[in-house]
């Protein structure tokens, strides 16, 4: 543990000073502080548009705008703005790469196309894989876990053989795992693949650090890769945003999926004149005030003791590990640390979520859109506490209490079949 404070941290947040619900879901959402709230409701206060109108207002809209894009590129150590595309999450910068790489192949009269993935993925990165198997000349490896972490033994013997695509999250959001991406960077090199790395579970805990020309920040990871996705609200930013970044060289080459307004120069009934990247993968009018506010989180970290914070998020988690560890009944499924995915004997995970909820805690239950790995593992779901940087002592402790409540409150048949019978709740 550190000197950091979190309840000092917790009053740039709006949301502990108005709710008592204990919020441990951090995995799937991230409260905001207020300077990300007031950049959103400035931006919407002065409405405008961006890249497509020479009024003032426009013009000083667009300059923000790509200000932000630069922000987002500085926040992840990118080598060029340029290179980051502004995308709805992570979800939707997963699928517009899957997509814009397979059809930018086939164009350059590719033959086959060879995908690398692992079973430890969350559907985000998983499904868009999968869906381009159905395609004519797609195979698709599934590698393994070892442990709660990707068997990188399976890994190597995957990449003995020419390959296009490797894609892996970096942070599991299952088991809170890290992926050596070093390794996998030089096995997917040698293998002639492009590497893509979903980072959504990373950018709350570590400062990426892409470029290894600069120094490394304080609480950073040296991360190596051909492209990378995140989202904007697992990182103290607002809903629906996220973004792609993609090595300059392979950006210019993807062609985009998505058509519409102010992603082209110029269009007639014979020709197509694309804009530059990143515009052309931003067609239409972009969610402007949730992307200024999604910029403002990243800024907000940029400015913050990123090692105190990862420091006291790694600090709390290793002891609510050792706690629940040492909890009869309780099974772990995670590594030590901010991450904690657990069962409690005798509880489906749906009644114990709830059974918390009215003990004041938020934690997600279920198959946290992860049913492969869940599948791998041999649990039906888990229940999930996930840690941020405003996380104290007492929520851990709080939930070690309710938990032991738990334990000598065993739910009656009627509670857990009222759960049983609604699958599609599991998710
Ligand atoms: N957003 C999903 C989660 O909560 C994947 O882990």
């Amino acid at each position: 543990m550190t000197s950091f404070d979190p309840y000092i941290l917790r009053k740039e947040f709006p949301y502990f000073a108005h709710e008592s619900a204990v919020w441990l879901d951090n995995a799937a959402n991230t409260q905001k502080p207020q300077a990300v709230l007031d950049r959103v409701l400035l931006s919407l206060a002065r409405a405008s548009t961006v890249h497509r109108a020479v009024y003032a207002l426009a013009e000083e809209a667009t300059l923000v705008y790509e200000e932000a894009r630069s922000i987002l590129a500085r926040f992840i150590s990118a080598p060029s703005k340029d290179e980051v595309i502004f995308t709805n999450g992570t979800t939707g910068a997963i699928n517009l790469f899957a997509r814009s790489l397979y059809l930018s192949g086939k164009r350059a009269g590719r033959q086959g196309f060879r995908i690398v993935t692992s079973v430890l993925e969350h559907h985000s990165n998983y499904l868009p894989w999968r869906m381009l198997a159905d395609e004519p000349g797609v195979e698709i490896i599934i590698i393994g876990h070892d442990g709660l972490g990707i068997d990188m033994e399976a890994l190597a013997k995957a990449l003995s053989a020419p390959c296009d695509l490797v894609a892996l999250s970096l942070c599991s959001n299952v088991s809170g795992a890290w992926l050596d991406s070093q390794q996998a960077a030089k096995l997917a090199r040698a293998a002639g693949a492009v590497l893509f790395l979903d980072a959504a579970q990373a950018v709350l805990h570590r400062a990426i650090c892409l470029d290894d020309s600069v120094a490394l920040p304080a609480g950073g990871i040296r991360v190596a890769a051909d492209a990378l996705a995140f989202s904007g609200h697992k990182m103290y930013g607002p809903d629906g945003t996220g973004a792609l970044w993609v090595r300059g060289d392979l950006l210019q080459d993807l062609v985009p999926v998505t058509f519409g307004g102010e992603m082209v120069r110029s269009v007639d009934d014979s020709a197509i004149d694309l804009q530059p990247p990143p515009r052309r993968f931003e067609a239409g009018t972009p969610n402007c005030s949730a992307i200024l506010g999604f910029a403002e989180a990243a800024r907000w970290l940029l400015q913050s003791p990123r090692d105190e914070f990862r420091a006291h998020e790694e600090g709390l988690g290793r002891m609510l590990h050792d706690e629940l560890s040492a909890l009869p009944g309780a099974r772990l499924y995670s590594v030590p640390g901010p991450l904690i995915s657990f069962t409690l004997d005798g509880w489906h995970t749906h009644d114990l979520a709830l059974f918390l909820d009215r003990e004041g805690l938020c934690l997600r239950a279920g198959r946290l859109c992860a049913e492969p790995f869940m599948r791998a593992l041999g649990v039906p779901a888990l229940v999930r506490a996930s840690l941020a940087a405003y996380t104290t002592r007492e929520d851990c402790m709080r939930l070690v209490r309710a938990l032991t409540l738990a334990k000598a409150a065993i739910p009656g048949r009627a509670c857990l079949a009222r759960f049983a019978r609604d699958s599609a709740s599991m998710h």
